[in-house]
Order: structure tokens, then sequence, then C-alpha cells
């Protein structure tokens, strides 16, 4: 049975699994405030990407969004905020299937981010350091020479159980490795129940903010030029927690939480560290998920091939990802802008970083979590 099929709503929201076989196409663009420009009044034709629709909302969840607080959304129209968390009417479906359908393997491993904080780079790392023995970096057959980072570790929620899918599990190999950026409260209870791994990499806000600000605006003008988001009217979203998957805090706080309590289960990783030291993150990484480097692979050149091979420099340059695109429609470039740390102040007013680093400081500080 195909989650189209049936309500994707968790039990505890009381679904009624026999209503909920009934799809309603929601209305997908309207005008958004957020908007410099206007936006056509209606989903166009079938060039429109998929991750602008708001449509296959079944009755059930309909009711349910009903009942959630909303906002008008950065690329697609709405943000629901389910758990605490916001998220799109096409990603909402997909986290309510995701939390009644996955079912968590002991071995497996989630990579667990908010969007915009390295997530393609982890993906990337995570792959070639658990295929290291299978594919070696200076193999010209590499997967990540070929393929997406985002293809070769798909999103549970976003990839998997997106648009009414029930996962396919069949062509993974264990350890299965995915991506998620699902907030932990949302994590489904086979994870939160099983001794599975999860790493979570974090980056500070200010570069996260102006990452997503420059993404979202990317989505909209490729999309069907849709026009873009001022950095003012984004940046008050952000610091009222209204972002994808937001609010971003409250999100790093839930793994950060947990990373101190069971800190075998999860591991919290910055961003910026790993730009700083990339060989003792990934050292780190590599013992936290039970594969760590041999002497003889850091001296032989198998760690530094790792981190050549997953450099924002290579990955960026690579013809795929140049010139592909998620079925969804994002284009792979999107996923790769500067790759740096810091490029907040060339965006941000003194007055936005401030705001920024007092509501980390408020939000953060008190649990020891500093960037
Ligand atoms: P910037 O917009 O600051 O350049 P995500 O993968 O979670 O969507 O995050 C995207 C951010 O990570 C973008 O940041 C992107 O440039 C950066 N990025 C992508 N690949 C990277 C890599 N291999 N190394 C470092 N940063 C990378």
């Amino acid at each position: 049975m195909s989650a189209a099929e049936s309500c994707p709503l968790p039990t505890e929201n009381g679904c009624n699994t026999q209503s909920c076989n009934k799809i309603i196409a929601m209305p997908a663009l309207e005008p958004c405030p957020l908007s410099d420009d206007h936006q056509p009044a209606e989903a166009v034709s079938d060039n429109v990407p998929k991750y602008l629709l708001e449509l296959g909302v079944t009755e059930e969840c309909k009711k349910l969004i009903l009942s959630l607080p909303i906002e008008k959304g950065w690329v697609a129209n709405h943000l629901h905020q389910y758990q605490g968390f916001w998220h799109t009417t096409r990603q909402l479906q997909a986290v309510l299937a995701c939390r009644r359908h996955f079912q968590a393997e002991d071995s497996d491993i989630l990579l667990v981010t908010t969007p915009k904080s390295g997530t393609t780079w982890l993906k990337a790392i995570v792959f070639a350091l658990m295929n290291r023995d299978q594919y070696p970096n200076n193999n010209d057959l590499h997967p990540l020479l070929s393929e997406n980072p985002h293809v070769l570790v798909p999103f549970i929620e976003l990839g998997l159980y997106i648009d009414g899918q029930v996962g396919d599990f069949t062509t993974f190999t264990s350890p299965r490795l995915f991506g998620t950026h699902l907030p932990f409260v949302s994590l489904p209870d086979s994870v939160k129940n099983s001794p599975c791994k999860l790493v979570y990499l974090c980056r500070n806000p200010k570069d996260t903010f102006v990452s997503l600000w420059h993404f979202t605006n990317k989505l909209r003008t490729n999309g069907i030029g849709m026009g873009t988001n001022s950095l003012e009217a984004s940046f008050d979203k952000f610091t009222r927690g209204v972002s994808l998957y937001g609010p971003f805090w409250d999100h790093v706080l839930g793994y950060w939480k947990e990373s101190l309590e069971n800190p075998d289960r999860v591991l919290f990783l910055k961003y910026e560290d790993m730009k700083e030291q990339p060989k003792v993150q990934v050292l780190k990484l590599a013992k936290f998920l039970e594969r760590p480097f041999l002497l003889e692979e850091e001296t032989n050149g198998v760690l530094d091939g790792i981190l050549k091979l997953c450099s924002f420099e290579n990955l960026s340059n690579l013809e795929v990802n140049k010139t592909g695109k998620l079925a969804s429609g994002e284009n792979y470039k999107t996923f790769f802008r500067r790759g740096e740390v810091g490029d907040a102040k060339n965006h941000l007013t003194p007055q936005m970083i401030a705001k920024l680093d007092r509501i980390t400081q408020e939000k953060l500080h008190g649990y020891g979590l500093k960037f």
C-alpha cells in the first residue's frame, strides 16, 4: 500500500485512515507577502518544480493543517508548525508519512542537519568514508564523481516518503545511510527506540541564515521566476523561528542535548570545526561510526583523498553538480555557493549580527553551546 492510499498521519493526531483516501489539491501559488515581486495566481504548467507545489494533500491531513499555525513560506506558499517546527505543505505530509512508516535498523546511520548547515558536504564525507574499501578515492568510477551526494544518501522524509511514496529500501546495503532534517522531537519512534547512530552537523546561525536566504531565492527565481525575498523580510522570519525546519535554535538544541545525554548515539559536529580542522573532525566521525582510520590509511593518503574528493572545490566543479537536478526540481548547483565561514558579515548589518548573536546567547549559551 502506498502512503498516498493511506493517510500518513500518525495515530496520535487522531487519523481516521478510512477517510483519508481523498487527495485534495491545495492552492499552490498565491501572492506571497515576503516577495518583492508578484507571483502568478496559480500553478501553471508542468514546468513548475515540485518543490513549489502543494498538491496531493489528503482530506484528513488538510484538516490537521487547518488546526496548525500557518505562515507564508519562503519558497512554496505555506509553512505549517507541527510539533513546534515549520514545514512546507509537501514536506509536512512527508514528515508524517516518515513518522508513521519508517522502520529503523540498528545499523542505520542518520545524517541530520538544519537546511544549509553543510548537509551536502557531510553526506559526501560519510558516503566516501563508509565505502572506502569498495571505492578507493583514486578510483575514476567513484560514485561521488558521477552522482550528487543527495542521491547517494537520500533524505528519509524528503526523498523516500515525499509525494505519497513509501520508501523503497531494496537497493540499500547495510549500514544504510540516510539524511534528514527532522527535528529530534519528530524522529520516528523506530529511530528513537533503536541504537542506530545519528550525526548532527550544525553551523553558526548567521552563515546558515545567509545561505538559506540565497538558496531560497535561487529556488524562487530558478523555478518560475517568482522574484526574490528581501533580506530584511527573510531575516524577520528567521529570527522569529519561521524557517524551513525552524526555529533554527530549537532544532540545534534538541540534538545538542541528546548528544550530551547519549554521546555514543549522537555525534554533534560543527561546520566551522570541519573547515578549520577537517582531519581531526573526520577522524572523530570515523571512530564514532565504528570505521576508524588505520594508521596506514592516515599515512598513505586515504584520509586526505576523502577530504579532497569531498571538498567544495572538487564537488562544485563536477559536471554532474553543475548540470543535474533532483527529481523534485532543485538544481544540484544550488547546493554549492561559497562554502566559507563568515560570509554573513558581507550581507548582514551590524544590528542584524547583534540580534542573531543575542538570540543565540539567550537560547544556547546556557546549555554550553557557543559559536
Ligand atoms: P554557502 O551558501 O554559505 O556557500 P546544505 O548542504 O546543508 O544545503 O548547505 C549548503 C551550504 O554548504 C552552502 O553554503 C554550500 O556552499 C556549502 N557547501 C556545499 N558543499 C560543500 C563542501 N563540500 N564543503 C564545504 N561547504 C559546502
